[in-house]
């Protein structure tokens, strides 16, 4: 396996001449210059493990050798190997990393193994230089641990595999209507209460299945710490999303006094067992801002992200409207309506964030004018310069906060939703959404068309998203992330060819030897041809919804 195979594809790799492969053997050592100690500690983990040898500390001349240098861009690697030495030059820690990334694909798919199949096999690495670095820095996955939970272990498992895609953020969608998924210990009813539900819809929101057990789960303070650590060794950023002031039904579920309490009942309010957009938003109250701010007090202890996301999607404006303490607070303000309130949140967390040196990063909702500014005004003019923005409806929010000044992250769903079906045969596992196919994943572009030069600066980078309503397991997360996360990682790590061109005849080709890396780290993916599962045993699963519109 030569650098040819490699995903995602590196700037620049050749073959060294005449062949000189490196031989990994009971000799090999490992050597880390100053600052590359983490990533030999990890290395030195996952190769002792998939080859059962030891790699022992060694030096600068030979076996592994770690460097920084600071000539390289900052997550740039350079990764030389020859019959004596793999080096690996990193512009940072991180750079390293990701150069360590390349040398296990690098030494076949058995290196992403835990233990070793053949403890007599020989290691070798093919004699190549590859010349690395991404073109984004942010190459981010969301995952919805709030529709069905993930436990830790789960967490940790997305990790490695993002790892494996040198994917770096890793957004944790940690609240929602059906679940509250973060211990929060001055406001402990947000998990007690809000972190399970009676029973849940199975399957698509028109289905009439139930499933009639509990669903739950949650975070201690202890978990996040671990999942940040372990991400943190991998060079990937935890970025936590806590909704408001919409997708808030669970957290009012747990402390009915954030609800809009003189509009609706709030104090039989249950953590929702349904899918959709709930109805049940926060009062626009100076309570819920401090209860909020203790909520986010915790979350900036536990994260260290220099990003921290606030939700701002999805907001019905109806309880605001039918509540008279949210109309005499809306006077009391001086705004000009209901959309103005959701922007009086978004500005408030905004300022709080940035006052403490973290950026606020919101769904592009938060774009929506309702501040009754004059003509031209968006919602961004009254937010800090360092508010970003996720684009998700489409390009047009990513498009006009960039233009705006504002960081943007493309997280379209018309191409980077990741729950969608990803095949139009009926027999996808509750095939939801539109069809995108890896080949549709392969073809996104991250930089929307009509940017300039220094307005595109403003894409921070895109990000693959992956919404747990129909997923209740592991195994169907797999199924809807790969191989699609393959072709969004090369979208977001790898320069394009020419302008607008992606090779989808290459990336076949090394998906062959992908598939076998997929296969080692034990990932259930969607097999790439042949009959599924499904197809050959029909049942609920595999029956398309009758009635169900397409776009659900
Ligand atoms: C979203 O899909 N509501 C961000």
């Amino acid at each position: 396996m030569g650098f040819e195979d490699l995903i995602p594809a590196p700037r620049t790799g050749r073959r060294v001449r005449p062949p000189a492969p490196f031989v990994l053997d009971g000799r090999t050592a490992l050597g880390a210059g100053p600052g590359t100690e983490g990533v030999a500690r990890l290395l030195r983990d996952v190769l002792g493990a998939a080859t059962g040898l030891p790699l022992p500390d060694g030096g600068a001349d030979s076996g592994i050798v770690l460097r920084l240098d600071p000539a390289l861009e900052r997550e740039g690697y350079r990764l030389a190997v020859d019959n004596r030495a793999v080096r690996i030059d990193g512009g940072s820690a991180a750079g390293v990393f990701w150069g360590a990334t390349t040398l296990r694909q690098l030494l076949g798919p058995e290196a992403f193994r835990r233990a070793p199949l053949d403890p007599g096999r020989r290691w070798e690495v093919p004699g190549v230089v590859v010349e690395d670095a991404p073109r984004f820095r942010w190459r981010g996955l969301l995952l919805d641990v709030a529709r069905h939970f993930t436990p830790t272990d789960g967490v940790l498992r997305r990790l490695d595999q993002m790892a494996a895609h040198k994917l770096n953020v890793l957004h944790l969608h940690l609240t929602d209507d059906q679940g509250w998924r973060l211990e929060i210990g001055r406001h402990p009813a947000l998990t007690a209460v809000g972190a399970w539900r009676p029973r849940t819809r199975f399957g698509h929101r028109a289905s009439p299945l139930w499933e009639e057990k509990p669903h739950g789960g949650f975070y201690t303070r202890d978990d996040i710490r671990e999942i940040v650590a372990y991400a943190a060794a991998r060079h990937i950023t935890v970025v936590p999303e806590i909704e408001l002031p919409g997708h808030s039904q669970a957290a009012i579920a747990a402390y009915p006094g954030l609800g809009n309490t003189d509009a609706v009942d709030t104090a039989s309010l249950r953590v929702w067992d349904d899918w959709g957009i709930s109805p049940h938003v926060l009062a626009p109250t100076e309570a819920t801002l401090r209860f909020y701010e203790e909520v986010f007090e915790e979350v900036l202890e536990l994260f260290p992200s220099p990003f921290i996301h606030i939700g701002g999607d999805e907001c019905p404006r109806e309880q605001w409207r039918r509540s008279p303490a949210a109309q005499a607070r809306l006077r009391e303000l001086g705004l000009s309506g209901e959309d103005a309130l959701q922007t009086w949140f978004v500005r408030h967390f905004d300022g709080w964030l940035a006052a403490r040196g973290r950026r606020l990063v919101g769904w592009d909702e938060i774009l929506e004018d309702g501040s009754g500014g004059p003509g031209g005004a968006t919602a961004l003019d009254g937010l800090t310069g360092g508010a970003v923005v996720s684009s998700w409806r489409g390009r047009a929010g990513g498009v006009a906060a960039a233009r705006a000044g504002h960081d943007v992250v493309m997280c379209p769903e018309q191409q980077v939703y990741l729950d969608h079906r990803q095949h139009p045969g009926p027999h996808e596992p509750v095939p939801i959404g539109q069809v995108r196919t890896l080949e549709d994943v392969y073809r996104f572009e991250p930089v929307p068309p009509g940017l300039t030069e220094e307005q595109a600066r403003h894409v921070l980078g895109a990000q693959a998203q992956v919404w747990t309503e129909v997923m209740e397991d592991q195994a169907r997360v797999d199924y809807q992330l790969f191989p699609r996360l393959a072709a969004f990682a090369e979208t977001v790590w790898s320069v394009l060819p020419a302008p607008g061109e992606r090779d989808v005849a290459d990336f076949e080709r090394r998906m062959a030897a992908h598939y076998r890396r997929l296969d080692a780290l034990g990932v259930a993916y969607r097999p790439p041809s042949g009959p599924l599962p499904w197809q050959r045993r029909p049942g609920v699963l595999g029956r398309p919804i009758e009635g169900a519109p397409p776009n659900v």
